[in-house]
C-alpha cells in the first residue's frame, strides 16, 4: 500500500491541486507520536481564504479514514496514523516475497546513465583517496541499476598527456628493470621524481619529454610500446585493487581513446568561433561567466586533459545517448568541470544539462594531505590489508573459535572502511580512525555486520519458520518502528540517487540496525510459548536481514553470517 498516493487521492477531492503535487508535499513527522504521514495546509490559505489551521480541521471532518487508525490535526497540519497492523503485515509480505529484489524499482527504466568513478593516472599509486570516487561511483552505479536505469561504469583512466613523455625520457635514462617486474608503479613513480628534480638543473630534459609525447601522439613505434608497458603494469596493480574491493566497470576508456578524437572537437570549436589565440595557446573564453578560459590547445599544439574531457562528453552522448552524465571526482576539479559544461553549451550542446560533477572531500590521516607528488602516500592496497588485520585481531579476542576467521575479518574490514567513506556526506573531509572505524559499536560497518550477524544467528537457532504467523500480535513501539524504517528502503535508495549522495543510504542502514537492536533488546523471540506471535517475529527478523544485505551489497559491502 503506498499510503502517500492514498492520501494524495483523498485530499485530491477536497481542494484544487493534483495528485502528483499533492503527494509531493505530504510529509513524514519527526516523531512518531505525530502520526506517520503528515499534510501540511499552509499552501490553500490564500486561495481558499482561511487559516490553515481552519483548512485542516475541514479536511480532517471530511476525509475518509479508510486504513487509517486515526486523522488528527496539529496547527495547520493534518496528521495520519496508519493502521499499524496492515502496514506491517503488507510490509513484511512484500520483503519476504521480493528477498533480493526488495527496494529495487522500474523508476530509470529505458534511461542510460554514464558513472564515471575512480579514473586513476596510470604510473601512480593507487592510494586512499582514490577510494573516495571509487566507492562513491560504484554505490551510485548500483544504486541505479536497481532502480532500473541502464547505468555505464566508465573508468577514465589518466592515459594520455605531456606527463608520458617525461616518463619515457626517465625510464630510458634511469629505469630498473628489474624494480619495475617487481614494483611497477613504484619504480614508475620514483624516476617520474628523478625528471622532476633532474629537470631543474637541466631544463633540456621538459624539451625532449615534449618531444617523445609528440612522437607518442604521432603513433611511433618506440613510445607507443613503452607507453603500452606502463599501462599494462599500472592496470595490472589497479586491477588488484578493483578485485579486492568487488568493483568493475562496463568501460576503460580513457584519455588515450580521445586521442584521436580530439581534432574534430578543435574544429567545431573553431566552427563555431569559439577559439580564441592567447599567446600562441587556443582557449575559450569564459570571463563572461566568471571563469578563467578553458585552453584547449598549448602554444607547442598539444591538446591538453579539457581537450580529451569535451571528446569524451561529446563521444558519451553520441554513443549512449546518456539522460545523466555523472563524473565523480574530487571536488578541486569543480572549476575544471564547469569551464568543460559551459564550454559544451557554448558549443550549443544544450545536453551539457544533464552532466553533473559529483565532488567530495579529502582523505585526512593524523594532520597530512595525500599527495601523489612525493611518494609519502598511503597506498590503499596497504589500507585495506591492515583493515583486514586489524580485524581479525577483534575477532581473535571477541570470537577466538570463528570458523573461516580470514575470510571474515576481510569482508568486514574492507566493509568498514568503504563504510567509513561512504558514511558522512561526501564533501565533508574524512578523518582516519582505525579505533572509530572498527568498533563493533557506534556508527560503524561493523557494527551494522554485527546486527546482521546476530539476527541471522537467531534464525538458525529457530530453523525452520513455521507457517502459523499473526503479524497483529506485533503491537509494540519497538515493532512499529521497525517495520516502518524497513518499509522506507526504496524511498532511502531514490533520495539518495536523486542527490547523488550514497551517505543517505548508509545512514538509512545504519537507522534499520538501530531499530533492528532496540527490538532486540527488549523482546524476546526465539523463547516464546505463541507459536504464531514468535513466527510473526521470526519473519520480521528476516526481513531484517534482507534489508540490511540489500543495502550493504548497494554500497558495495559484504556481508557474514557470522562474526
Ligand atoms: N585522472 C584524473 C585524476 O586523477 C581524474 C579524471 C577525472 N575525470 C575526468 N573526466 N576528467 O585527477
Amino acid at each position: 500500500m503506498d499510503y502517500k498516493k492514498i492520501i494524495a487521492e483523498r485530499i485530491s477531492q477536497h481542494v484544487d491541486m493534483d495528485k502528483e503535487q499533492l503527494e509531493k508535499i505530504i510529509e513524514i513527522p519527526p516523531k512518531p507520536d505525530m502520526g506517520d504521514f503528515a499534510f501540511p495546509c499552509f499552501q490553500f490559505a490564500k486561495v481558499l481564504r482561511k487559516a490553515p489551521n481552519a483548512i485542516a480541521e475541514e479536511l480532517k471532518d471530511k476525509i475518509s479514514k479508510e486504513g487509517f487508525e486515526k486523522v488528527e490535526t496539529l496547527g495547520p497540519y493534518l496528521n495520519f496514523f496508519v493502521e499499524k497492523g496492515d502496514l506491517i503485515k503488507e510490509t513484511l509480505n512484500k520483503i519476504l516475497n521480493e528477498k533480493e529484489k526488495y527496494g529495487s524499482s522500474e523508476e530509470g527504466k529505458g534511461k542510460n546513465v554514464i558513472v564515471e568513478y575512480s579514473s586513476p593516472n596510470i604510473a601512480k599509486p593507487f592510494h586512499v583517496g582514490h577510494l573516495f570516487t571509487t566507492a562513491i561511483g560504484n554505490a551510485l552505479y548500483k544504486m541505479l541499476n536497481f532502480e532500473g536505469y541502464n547505468a555505464i561504469g566508465v573508468n577514465h583512466l589518466g592515459d594520455w598527456g605531456t606527463q608520458f613523455g617525461k616518463l619515457i625520457v626517465a625510464y630510458k635514462r634511469w629505469i630498473d628493470e628489474k624494480a619495475l617486474e617487481k614494483n611497477p608503479i613504484e619504480e614508475l613513480l620514483r624516476i617520474y621524481v628523478k625528471f622532476h628534480d633532474e629537470s631543474e638543473k637541466n631544463p633540456s630534459l621538459e624539451d625532449e619529454a615534449r618531444m617523445h609525447f609528440k612522437r607518442l601522439e604521432d603513433g611511433e613505434e618506440e613510445e607507443t610500446k613503452l607507453w603500452k608497458r606502463f599501462k599494462d603494469l599500472s592496470l595490472k596493480e589497479f586491477e588488484k585493487v578493483y578485485e579486492i574491493l568487488g568493483v568493475k566497470f562496463d568501460s576503460y576508456a580513457g584519455e588515450s581513446f580521445y586521442s584521436d578524437k580530439m581534432d574534430t572537437v578543435v574544429e567545431e570549436l573553431e566552427n563555431k568561433g569559439l577559439l580564441v589565440d592567447s599567446n600562441g595557446a587556443k582557449v575559450v573564453m569564459l570571463d563572461e561567466y566568471n571563469m578563467p578560459p578553458c585552453i584547449i590547445k598549448k602554444a607547442d599544439g598539444a591538446t591538453i586533459y579539457a581537450t580529451r574531457d569535451l571528446a569524451a562528453a561529446i563521444y558519451r552522448k553520441n554513443t549512449y545517448n546518456f539522460y545523466k552524465n555523472i563524473y565523480v571526482v574530487g571536488t578541486p576539479q569543480a572549476l575544471h568541470f564547469k569551464q568543460i559544461f559551459t564550454t559544451l553549451k557554448l558549443m550549443g550542446h544544450d545536453w551539457a544539462n544533464d552532466c553533473r560533477h559529483v565532488g567530495f572531500g579529502l582523505v585526512k590521516f593524523a594532520d597530512k594531505k595525500l599527495s601523489t607528488r612525493k611518494g609519502d602516500v598511503i597506498l590503499l592496497e596497504d589500507l585495506l590489508k591492515e583493515a583486514t588485520t586489524k580485524t581479525l585481531e577483534i575477532i581473535n579476542e571477541k570470537n577466538p573459535d570463528l570458523e573461516n576467521k580470514e575470510e571474515v575479518a576481510k569482508k568486514v574490514g574492507i566493509g568498514a572502511v568503504v563504510f567509513a567513506y561512504l558514511k558522512n556526506n561526501r564533501e565533508r573531509d574524512i578523518v582516519f580512525d582505525w579505533k572509530d572505524m572498527l568498533s563493533f559499536e557506534g556508527e560503524t560497518g561493523p557494527y551494522v555486520q554485527y546486527t546482521y550477524a546476530r539476527a541471522k544467528s537467531i534464525l538458525r537457532k529457530a530453523g525452520t519458520i513455521g507457517s502459523e504467523c499473526d503479524y497483529s500480535k506485533l503491537n509494540s513501539k519497538e515493532e512499529f518502528e521497525l517495520v516502518k524504517t524497513l518499509k522506507a528502503f526504496n524511498e532511502a535508495i531514490l533520495s539518495a540517487i536523486d542527490k547523488l549522495e550514497p551517505a543517505m543510504l548508509t545512514r538509512y542502514i545504519i537507522d534499520v540496525a538501530k531499530a533492528f537492536n532496540k527490538f532486540y533488546n527488549s523482546h524476546s523471540i526465539i523463547n516464546l510459548e505463541d507459536e504464531s506471535l514468535k513466527n510473526a517475529r521470526l519473519n520480521m527478523v528476516e526481513a531484517t536481514c534482507t534489508v540490511i544485505h540489500n543495502g550493504l551489497s548497494l554500497l558495495g559491502i559484504e556481508t557474514v553470517e557470522k562474526m
